[in-house]
């Protein structure tokens, strides 16, 4: 086992390109790849040295990069950057050039994001159930089991329900509280975006996670609106989906390896679960609906958005019980909305000259000090008065029946 710290080993990288380019030169290609290999040894050893992320994502492209030209060499005897065509190759050994492949890790590396940091499972109103049962799935998952056992925790968890009512919140607590690299992909936008190769880029995406795992943490790969999969537009999107979607199934079931700890998660999110078909969703372990709030999550999402956020609130004539009952099947999102425009109007209120101090300059107003007052009930009285819930009684039935049905389906 090499026992030499980062600095030394970026050297030996050094060392090993250098090498591969004298035995280049030489037209000694095998052993220039042989060199490419050892040098992106060294750089994925670094990798799991490192905290920094963006040193981290820099060093796996590095890496990945080393790897391509050493198989470029190996397969084709040269590093050209041309693309390799497909007609050359074994059909499942379609490869890149590098200038693609980088571009490939490119927008994966886009995809990771830094959000989960700020969320808690404190930020989190209600849902107290889920986020135990969570806790200790993802941690059984993640723990040690004891020789020869065949213990597993989930891996891939898909949770469905009402817009705003938490999933991406609860994916963002999870992967903070594992420390995990959180990919964030839109389905939506990857399938407008990723033309062409996009069966090729979901396994760019999963071995991307897989790299950023070499140091113990895990990956999560969460995947919102995946209904968007699994919905045909035309028969070139369709197929343009199905190749997603059958890269997604695949790399999924790829980690059901047993005995080996499972460090890269999928959670998917949909607000369409009806869209999903069997096969799809056979492949996660766990369904969970998350639905509205009830009246204790709505009193303390509440709280969370006024208090926690450090508003001041009049105690004695603000009850955030009260303000639950007067608001029925709102989700959290529209308690969020609520509480900020409450807000606004409490600033607009304690601050009427802003605009006249903008009007006289940037230093003025960078002078200027936001006053506030604490908020009352009376405040929220003119929000709860108009209040029209996004979510309707069907809405929520069409979700527990399609729970229940599967589960009997299921059974
Ligand atoms: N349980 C909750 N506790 C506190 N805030 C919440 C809660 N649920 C939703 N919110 C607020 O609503 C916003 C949206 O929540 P989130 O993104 O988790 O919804 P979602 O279920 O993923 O919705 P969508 O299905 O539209 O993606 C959050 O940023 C937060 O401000
Ligand atoms: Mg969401």
């Amino acid at each position: 086992m090499n026992q030499q710290g980062p600095d030394a080993l970026l050297k030996s990288m050094d060392r090993m390109i250098a090498e591969a380019n004298t035995r280049m030169q030489a037209g000694k290609v095998l052993d220039a790849s042989r060199s490419y290999k050892k040098a992106a040894q060294f750089a994925e050893q670094v990798v799991e040295m490192v905290d920094d992320d963006g040193e981290r994502r820099t060093l796996t492209i590095k890496a990945n990069e080393f790897r391509l030209r050493a198989k470029s060499l190996e397969t084709t005897g040269r590093v050209d950057g041309a693309r390799i065509k497909p007609s050359d190759m074994p059909l499942d050994e379609v490869a890149y050039s590098d200038e693609d492949s980088d571009l490939q890790e490119q927008q994966i590396l886009l995809l990771i994001d830094d959000t989960p940091r700020t969320i808690e499972w404190d930020s989190i109103g209600g849902l107290r159930d889920l986020k135990e049962e969570l806790k200790f799935h993802y941690g059984l998952a993640m723990a040690k089991i004891p020789e020869g056992m065949d213990v597993e925790g989930w891996r891939n968890i898909m949770f469905y329900g009402p817009p705003g009512t938490g999933k991406t919140l609860m994916a963002c607590a999870i992967a903070n509280k594992l420390n995990a690299t959180f990919f964030n992909v839109k389905s939506s936008q990857i399938v407008s975006k990723w033309v062409g190769d996009s069966g090729k880029l979901i396994s760019t995406l999963y071995r991307v996670a897989r790299k950023f795992t070499n140091d113990g943490r895990p990956s999560i790969i969460f995947i919102d609106e995946f209904d968007a999969l699994c919905k045909s537009r035309g028969a070139e999107g369709q197929l343009h989906h199905q190749q997603m979607l059958a890269a997604i199934l695949s790399e999924i079931d790829g980690f059901a390896q047993k005995g080996r700890r499972n460090l890269v998660m999928t959670i998917g999110a949909t607000n369409r679960p009806w869209d999903l078909d069997a096969a799809v969703l056979s492949r996660f372990e766990r369904r969970t609906l998350i639905s509205l709030p009830d009246e204790a999550a709505r009193a303390e999402i509440f709280r969370i958005h006024l208090e926690a956020k450090g508003l001041p609130v009049d105690h004695r004539s603000l009850s955030y019980d009260k303000l639950a009952t007067q608001s029925e099947r709102l989700t959290g999102r529209e308690v969020a909305r609520l509480c900020k425009e409450v807000t606004a109007r409490m600033l607009a209120e304690m601050n009427p000259d802003i605009p006249a101090l903008v009007d006289e300059g940037l230093k003025s107003i960078q002078a200027y000090e936001i006053q506030t007052r604490p908020l009352k009930h009376s405040d929220f009285a003119p929000s709860l008065d108009n209040l029209v819930a996004d979510t309707t009684v069907e809405d929520v039935h069409h979700y527990a029946d399609w729970g229940t049905q599967i589960k009997d389906s299921a059974d």
